[in-house]
Order: structure tokens, then sequence, then C-alpha cells
């Protein structure tokens, strides 16, 4: 048998499409699975970020903003089209930032906006990558981004519940497209720095009560974060080639922390 683990990563002539790529997570799931072969399309709202993180890995670019449904899948057409079908789509998008707080203050709008981008917009992507890949019939591979919040919350109803929805999105979906040979995970990242300037300090104590319970549970458990560090972008990258390669040929349904040790704490 001639075994060699250099070609367990090797994305060479596979075509991937990473959602929300612009910057952060997505950026680095685009530049790992550049680096290990594939062919990328990356997509964002943000169009001239887009295209800056495929001119950074000669990948192409398309401006998205994923809660459409019918642009989705227009940009997945788009994508087959350019690279040659589509064998990896990464439904990486969403939003988090100031959706958090008490439930009683959270308003229908809040919520539609939340849950329209990182529930409607991984269904979408789900959906029409799934038809694509049954048509193509080469197999395929679905990554999806839960959090750890989709398993302890902390950031607040809104954003908590959208995340454990595309756990369990994830897990009826593997188990639906295993006849097809699509594996569909999800990668759930920790306390991953994606802004700069470069991450604060983890100082291992928990950090003085605030007495907002939502804010001084994540705000302890980043304190006291295992591993000691905000996570890179590429170590979601990584993550992704792992998801996207033949070392995971056997794996689905799966939702891979991550995370420096955070649902350990
Ligand atoms: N950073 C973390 O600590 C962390 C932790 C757990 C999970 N996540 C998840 O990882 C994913 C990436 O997070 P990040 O921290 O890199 O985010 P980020 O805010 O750094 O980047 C998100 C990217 O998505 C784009 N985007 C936003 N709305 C969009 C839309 N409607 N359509 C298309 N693109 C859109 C933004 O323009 C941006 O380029 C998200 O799903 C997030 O929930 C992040």
């Amino acid at each position: 048998m001639n075994i060699d683990p250099k070609n367990w990563i090797d994305l060479s002539g596979k075509v991937a499409h990473v959602t929300g790529g612009a910057m952060g997570i997505g950026r680095g799931i685009a530049q790992a699975l550049a680096a290990a072969g594939a062919r990328v399309a990356v997509s964002d709202v943000d169009g001239d970020g887009a295209r800056r993180t495929a001119g950074e890995i000669g990948g192409h670019a398309i401006t998205l903003d994923v809660s459409d449904r019918a642009a989705f899948e227009a940009a997945l057409d788009e994508t087959a089209a350019k690279l040659g079908g589509l064998d990896i789509l990464v439904n990486n998008a969403g939003v988090y930032t100031g959706f958090g707080g008490p439930v009683r203050g959270i308003t229908d709008e809040m919520w539609r906006e939340l849950w329209s981008i990182n529930v409607d917009g991984v269904f979408y992507g789900c959906r029409a990558a799934a038809r694509m890949m049954i048509d193509q019939g080469r197999g395929g591979r679905i990554i999806n981004l839960a959090s750890t919040q989709s398993i302890t919350p902390g950031v607040g109803v809104t954003y908590d519940g959208s995340k454990g929805a595309v756990l369990q999105i994830t897990r009826a979906l593997a188990l639906e497209l295993a006849p097809h040979k699509i594996n569909v995970n999800a990668l759930a990242p920790g306390p991953t720095w994606t802004r700069s300037p470069e991450a604060p300090p983890i100082t291992g104590r928990p950090p003085e009560p605030t007495g907002d319970p939502l804010a001084d549970t994540v705000a302890s458990r980043i304190a006291r974060l295992p591993l000691g560090h905000w996570a890179d972008p590429m170590e979601l990258g990584k993550a992704a080639v792992f998801l996207s390669g033949s070392m995971s040929d056997f794996v689905t349904g799966i939702y891979l922390p991550v995370d420096g040790g955070w649902l350990v704490l």
C-alpha cells in the first residue's frame, strides 16, 4: 500500500466557496484552502474585501449577501461556471456584534436580522450546494460555522440560538446527504481575534463581576481559556482543511471545537 500523508491535505482539483471571506475567520479559511491547492471563490457582502482576499490567494471574488436566497444560488452557479463545479462550501458569514443583551430588550427586527444571516443564510447555502453536488455526482463537503455558543450560551439568546440551529442543521443534513457522499460538519471557533489591534492578553484570572450575567460569563471564560490565547483565523483555516480533505473522508455530522479548551471549562 502506498501511503503518503502529504496527499491527505492536498486539495488540488477541488473547488471551494467561502462566504464572509473578506476578513476574519473566512479570510483565514480561504487562505488555508487555497494553500492546500483548492481553487477558491470568496464571497462577502463587502465586495471590496472579497476582492482583496481573492487577490491574495488567486481566487475569484463575488459580492454576496447570504440572506438573499436568489443571490446565493447565483453565486454558487457563478463559482461552478468559473472554477469548474463545487466540491466544498464553507458557510462562514455570520454576525454577532450588538445583538447580545437581555431578552426583554430584543426587538423583532434585531432577531430577524441576525437569523436571516446566521440561519437562513446557512440553509440557503446548504440547499443550493446539496442540489449542485448531488447533480454533479462527485460527493462534496459542507462546513458550517457554528460556535462554542452552540453549546455554552453567553452572547445572548439571538446569537446563541442561531448557532444552536446551525449545529442541528448540520447534523440533520449529514444524515440526509450521506448517501450522496456529501459530508456535512460544523466548525466551532472559540474566541478568535479578527480585529486589529492585537488581541488583549489573557490573564488566567476571572475579571471583576459587572453584574451583567452574559458579559460576565463570557469574560470569565475568555480570561481562563486553557490554551491561554485568542485563536488566530488560520487556526480555523487548518481545521477547515482537515474537514475538506481525505483525512476526514469518514467524518460527518460532527461539531469540531477549535476553542483553546473553552468547552472544558
Ligand atoms: N470570532 C469569533 O470569536 C467567533 C467565535 C465563534 C464563532 N464565530 C463565527 O465564525 C464566523 C466568522 O466570524 P468572524 O469573527 O470572522 O466575523 P467577522 O465579523 O470578523 O467577519 C465576518 C465577515 O462576514 C461578512 N458578512 C457579514 N454579514 C454578511 C452577509 N449578510 N453576507 C455575506 N457576508 C457577510 C462581513 O462583511 C465580514 O467580512 C461567523 O459565523 C461567527 O459567528 C466567530
